[in-house]
């Protein structure tokens, strides 16, 4: 359906966790007080919810956490939601630390895509940026085994300044893996804004001296937060969102639902419709379709993230998904 501005709200993310087994210092507290299980939607209620919001018109859904693969039997929630009439594609973002061990059951429970999040591909960094004491994966492996499987594939890196010599190497990702690799602007939303962000302007120039030729892609995603640019030596793109210094709010198309069933029309404020109450006091199918439809009506033009009004959202990005 279209909102109040006429945007055809047509993608729905999903968050299904607060926890998450990482501790990016941008993302999470490094002390968290995750929520209690009763007051996390059930895997029925997700999918009672994606349901009413096919009957609207969402065609995608996306996994989100924390970290989604960190939810017990996360792929029987993704087999149970494509089976809904009408949604085409279910993709998961995720940290990529649990994915190869989750890979086939996914794949048996018809999952389309992933983003990875991978802010530099030098070991002590991301240690330090994520906090994990371990091993850092071999991403370029975990990519590959991906791709082979059939599963649509991205990256996603936060401009930080820790990370600034380390895009280059990382965009190379791209050279011969057919991978998207997208520079992220940091939002001001719960632990990001303590520290500065760099924007899609500076990693752009660094890029430009490794491959001239990077150009904006011809085609157009269409209400991708991403804008794209290739080069005749990269097999994949690179993608930029700049959600602070080139807003995409125009083409905005997506709502989401937190784990505990609020439904935010904008990942900026923190409006939102709460679901889950009504779930729980037994509304109808009607009655839950019409809370979806008045809340996607009221979409807000577009972020707060400059203004930083007092309706901006305060929970952290761990509790909402991205
Ligand atoms: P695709 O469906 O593959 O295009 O992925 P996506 O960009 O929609 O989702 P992903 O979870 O990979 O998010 C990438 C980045 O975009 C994260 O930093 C998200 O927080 C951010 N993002 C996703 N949706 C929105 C949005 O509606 N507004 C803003 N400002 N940022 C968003
Ligand atoms: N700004 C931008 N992106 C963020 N993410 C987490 N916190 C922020 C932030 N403050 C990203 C993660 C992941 C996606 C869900 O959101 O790195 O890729
Ligand atoms: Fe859409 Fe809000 Fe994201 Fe802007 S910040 S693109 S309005 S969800």
């Amino acid at each position: 359906m279209t909102d109040q501005f006429g945007r055809n709200i047509n993608y729905l993310r999903v968050s299904i966790t607060d926890r998450c087994n990482l501790r990016c210092f941008y993302c999470m507290p490094q002390q968290p007080e995750p929520l209690c299980h009763r007051d996390i939607l059930r895997y029925e209620e997700i999918t009672r919810i994606a349901a009413q919001a096919a009957l609207l018109g969402i065609t995608k859904i996306r996994i989100t956490g924390g970290e989604p693969l960190v939810r017990k039997d996360c792929p029987q929630l993704i087999a149970m939601l494509k089976q809904i009439k009408g949604i085409q594609t279910v993709a998961m973002t995720t940290n990529g630390t649990l994915l190869e061990q989750a890979l086939p059951e996914l794949c048996e429970a018809g999952l389309d895509a992933v983003n990875i999040s991978i802010d530099t591909l030098q070991e002590a960094d991301w240690c330090r940026i994520t906090g994990y004491d371990g091993n850092m994966p071999n991403w370029p492996d975990v990519l590959e085994k991906c791709i082979k499987v059939g599963l649509k594939t991205k990256v996603n890196a936060v401009l930080l300044q820790e990370t600034r010599e380390e895009w280059t190497q990382l965009a190379a990702l791209a050279e011969h893996l057919p991978v998207d690799v997208r520079f992220i602007e940091q939002m001001p939303i719960g632990q990001g804004k303590t520290s500065d962000c760099n924007t899609a302007q500076v990693v752009l120039q660094q890029l430009s001296k490794q491959w001239p030729d990077l150009q904006p892609a011809e085609e157009r995603e269409q209400n991708s937060p991403a804008r794209y640019y290739r080069s005749k030596k990269l097999t994949g793109r690179i993608g930029m969102i700049a959600s602070l210094s080139n807003p995409f709010c125009s083409t905005c198309n997506r709502i989401r639902l937190t784990s505990t069933g609020q439904l935010k029309p904008c990942l900026s404020y923190g409006q939102h419709t709460d679901l889950r109450t009504l779930l729980r006091s037994g509304a109808s199918d009607e009655t839950l379709r019409s809370a979806l439809r008045e809340c996607i009506y009221a979409k807000p033009r577009q972020h707060c993230f400059a203004e930083q009004t007092a309706q901006a959202e305060q929970q952290t990005m761990n509790r909402i998904g991205g």
